[in-house]
């Protein structure tokens, strides 16, 4: 059966004989007499269209409407009218229902509006599936981990997806906590329904609730008409990221610790409590117990959180990890920019290994960026203009059995890769006792180059 259909009339002749016209192969037809019946059905069947009687005795069929449509917003519903009730049909449109039929109207009429009604779920269906496939093909990206500190975490990250727990991610910025989040979604039983993430920092707290929780029609000045359902209804079933938890706004984190410890909310404006179903993974970069200690968080909030919790160690922790992340950035970067480097050099693995990356595995993506777009060889190089441009700079490089240092200090108008030549070629001179031969070799330029750079040198000075 493609679809089932729920009559609900309080005269079963009405209901018999609509079935009658409509029954096919295709669909199964319910009827119900009353409401009680016609809830249980919605409870136990799967029902894709009701055709609803306006008047049911006591009850009255638009509040049945408005109650089908919250908590089965997906069913489609005709509503059955009596001649001359145009007014009620609109008003039944208005509150969400799809069609509506004259009683007394030829059964023609009653099929074409009910198999434009099966169309239309169809075409619903149809997207759905296809939504769904594109999900399950979309790739997630692949979290690199081979040094013990991230294989701990990501074990972490394993068991907190299998027991559906909401997770706090905390590590400094650019250690991965956007990407672990979506593997969490991935590798948890809501992988194929809605993943969402909203950035608490971006958003003015006022702004941010109405986001989160949705409004009722009219709730404030410029609310819509209709009203709007919020994340935490649309994440239904899926996982929502609520990203830099720690500025979130104090009294916000108040409603959404009631909702995560309840499962229920009230819309802007709403009267009536709301449940749904969402997993929460909270990120933050933020020292959350000072924030806590500095009253800036709620602490009942923080402890709630803080249950299952991940911390994502820093780049330089983890210096393992460098490497593999590297030579699968560089991957990437040769596909984009059709190169083929396949080898490291020395000079530039020792970099790498040895820097702070204080902007962690996202710095260490754009370093590598850059240098693929630089060589053009096989061999990646170390790209010093960017080397230079951090803001106080202090390296050693070894060159032979020489270690050279270079200690710079980036100030508005220098020139810091002129800074650093001449450094570099006054450390190269001292050390060969001004022998220019050695002193070119050992810096790897040609001696003509090396005379060039003295004379500029010697221009360059200021005169007494
Ligand atoms: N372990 C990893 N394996 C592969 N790629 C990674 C890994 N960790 C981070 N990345 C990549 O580094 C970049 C930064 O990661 P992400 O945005 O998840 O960091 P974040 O911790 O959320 O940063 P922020 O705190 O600034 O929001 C992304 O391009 C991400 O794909
Ligand atoms: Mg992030």
């Amino acid at each position: 059966m493609e679809f089932t259909i729920l009559i609900f009339d309080d005269e079963k002749l009405v209901c018999d004989s609509i079935k009658r016209s409509l029954s096919d192969k295709e669909t199964q037809i319910l009827t119900a007499q009353d409401i009680d019946s016609t809830r249980k059905i919605l409870r136990s069947e799967p029902i894709d269209l009701i055709l609803l009687d306006y008047k049911l005795g006591a009850i009255d069929g638009i509040s049945v409407l408005k109650e089908i449509k919250e908590y089965y917003p997906s069913i489609l519903v005709i509503m059955l009218t009596a001649y001359g009730t145009i007014d009620l049909a609109v008003e039944a449109m208005k509150n969400g229902a799809f069609d509506f039929i004259q009683k007394e109207e030829d059964t023609i009429v009653l099929k074409h509006i009910v198999s434009k009604a099966l169309d239309n779920l169809r075409l619903k269906k149809e997207v759905e599936k296809l939504k769904s496939e594109n999900r399950a093909d979309r790739k997630i990206p692949p979290v690199i981990s081979f040094s013990n500190k991230m294989n701990k975490a990501m074990k972490l990250a394993e068991q907190y997806s299998a027991a559906d727990s909401n997770v706090l991610l905390t590590g400094e910025t650019g250690t991965g906590k956007n990407l672990i989040a979506r593997q969490i979604h991935s590798q948890s039983s809501r992988f194929n329904n809605i993943f969402l993430a909203i950035n608490c920092t971006a958003i003015p707290g006022d702004l941010m609730e109405s986001e989160l929780f949705g409004y009722e029609p009219g709730a404030f000045t410029g609310a819509r008409q209709k009203g709007k359902s919020g994340l935490i209804e649309e994440a239904h079933n899926g996982t929502l990221v609520l990203d830099e938890i720690g500025d979130m706004d104090i009294g916000l984190q108040t409603k959404f610790l009631h909702f995560i410890e309840n499962g229920e909310f009230y819309r802007i404006g709403g009267t009536r409590t709301r449940q749904v179903n969402v997993r929460f993974i909270a990120t933050t970069n933020a020292d959350l117990p000072k924030l806590v200690s500095e009253k800036k968080f709620r602490s009942d909030l923080f402890y709630r959180l803080n249950v299952a919790h991940i911390e994502i160690p820093p780049l330089r922790m983890r210096k393992e990890d460098i490497i593999p992340l590297a030579k699968i950035f560089i991957e990437e970067f040769n596909l984009r920019f059709k190169k083929s480097i396949s080898k490291i050099s020395d000079e530039l693995e020792n970099f790498l290994l040895n820097n702070e990356w204080t902007g962690n595995v996202r710095e260490l993506k754009n370093h590598i960026e850059r240098c693929v777009l630089l060589t053009r060889g096989d061999t990646l190089e170390i790209d010093d203009t960017l080397l230079l441009n951090k803001a106080q700079i202090k390296s050693l490089t070894k060159i032979g059995n020489s270690t050279f240092t270079l200690q710079l200090d980036p100030q508005e108008n220098t020139n810091l890769l002129n800074e650093a030549k001449i450094s570099l070629i006054d450390q190269a001179l001292e050390l060969t006792n001004h022998n220019k031969t050695k002193a070119a070799q050992m810096l790897g330029i040609p001696r003509t180059s090396l005379n060039y750079y003295i004379l500029q040198k010697a221009k360059d000075k200021p005169h007494d």
